[in-house]
């Protein structure tokens, strides 16, 4: 089943009764993200916007999000009220991806701390999530960008080395499939009482825990040291250190 079959109402409306909450589909957008922030003001409903192409989409550290057309899969989901603080649930969502991976056959997605998912040693999906406080337990909005058929000259020249799609490894996968099996399982990790047991296959899963590392934060380094463990709020301990946010690298 092809993304654009979400253009369809009758199709669209069963999705949304099959995920439990709304679907705005469309065809082109700054951002899947701002639109989601936008439209989940108080009382609004459960929802999720996909759209074939963003023109600004946005990723973490304020860098752009770039995927050619109907390429990937790029989706926002608001949950209201928010299951977890941002930095945790943005953490979370890798694991959702790799169980949505695994329910579609591909079964070695491992995770890079904090949001990077990775096939083949290369970064294959990133979340970022937004949080509002609003007295009433909050909403969030966790937007996820999975590479699924770009081919190499798809992704710009500096990130061919680091970049990967889901083509590239060697799968087809459906991209409405893909985003049925991963708002099922966000679904799943957003619930308190799975919080434990995804912690966990998040840590089975990590490329980094007990390898030397090194902290950037703002293109400076925070910390060195070995990655030993993550926090129950997804914070990374690197020696004796709590790191709460930043990029990390091999050391
Ligand atoms: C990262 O930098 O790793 C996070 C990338 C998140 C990209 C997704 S694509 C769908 C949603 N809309 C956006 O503008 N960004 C997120």
């Amino acid at each position: 089943m092809r993304l654009a079959l979400l253009a369809i109402p009758a199709v669209r409306s069963a999705i949304e009764l099959e995920l439990g909450r709304r679907v705005e589909y469309l065809s082109s957008l700054p951002s899947t993200q701002d639109r989601a922030r936008e439209l989940g003001g108080s009382g609004s409903a459960p929802l999720v916007v996909v759209a074939e192409e963003q023109t600004a989409g946005r990723g973490t550290h304020g860098r752009s999000w770039l995927a050619p057309a109907g390429k990937a899969l790029l989706a926002s989901w608001l949950f209201r009220p928010a299951p977890a603080e941002a930095a945790l649930f943005a953490l979370l969502a890798g694991v959702a991806v790799a169980r949505a991976l695994d329910g579609l056959g591909i079964s070695t997605a491992l995770l890079k701390w904090p949001n990077d998912v990775e096939v083949g040693g290369n970064k294959v999906a990133g979340a970022l999530a937004h949080a509002t406080t609003d007295g009433e337990g909050g909403s969030l909005v966790l937007g996820i960008g999975v590479n699924v058929h770009q081919r190499r000259e798809d992704f710009p020249p500096e990130l061919r080395e680091s970049a990967t799609s889901l083509a590239l490894a060697g799968h087809t996968v459906d991209r409405l499939s893909l985003l049925v099996r991963l708002t099922r399982e966000l679904d799943r990790v957003a619930g308190p009482s799975e919080r434990r047991l995804a912690l966990d296959e998040w840590r089975r899963r990590a490329t980094l825990l007990g390898q030397r590392v090194e902290v950037l934060r703002e293109g400076r380094t925070a910390a060195r040291g070995i990655a030993r463990d993550i926090a129950d709020d997804g914070a990374l301990i690197v020696g004796d250190e709590r790191i709460a946010a930043g990029e990390v690298r091999l050391q």
